[in-house]
């Protein structure tokens, strides 16, 4: 009994750990928040400074949108992750 509650234990605070790890792969990130309405544009439009200019506008549109369409937002935490991915992709 207690052996299953162990495994158990360990197989929730796996599964937290690789979603919170998953949440801040700034490419997934991307991925699953700006195709909510449009594809991906080409890296190159922006430097890094201009590309998080353009993320924070786009959360703006997210929160203006959120009232007729079921939108998800990314939280300051994701943005960054999302700004450090484009960011290692410039160089
Ligand atoms: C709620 C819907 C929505 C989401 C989610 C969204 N966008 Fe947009 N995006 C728009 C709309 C609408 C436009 C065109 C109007 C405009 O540019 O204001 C646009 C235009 C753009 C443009 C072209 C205009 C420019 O400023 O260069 C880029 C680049 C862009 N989005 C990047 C992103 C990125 C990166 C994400 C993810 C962080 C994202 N968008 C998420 C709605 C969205």
């Amino acid at each position: 009994m207690k052996r299953l509650q162990i495994i158990l234990l360990l197989l929730v605070s796996l599964q937290v750990s690789a979603e919170t790890q998953k949440n801040l792969d700034g490419k997934e990130l991307a991925l699953s928040y700006c195709t909510q309405c449009h594809g991906l544009p080409p890296l190159k439009k922006y430097d890094a400074a201009g590309w998080e200019l353009t993320i924070e506008r786009m959360r703006g549109i997210i929160e203006n949108m959120k009232t007729n369409k079921e939108l998800k937002s990314p939280s300051d935490a994701e943005v960054q992750a999302i700004n450090q991915f484009i960011a290692s992709k410039l160089n």
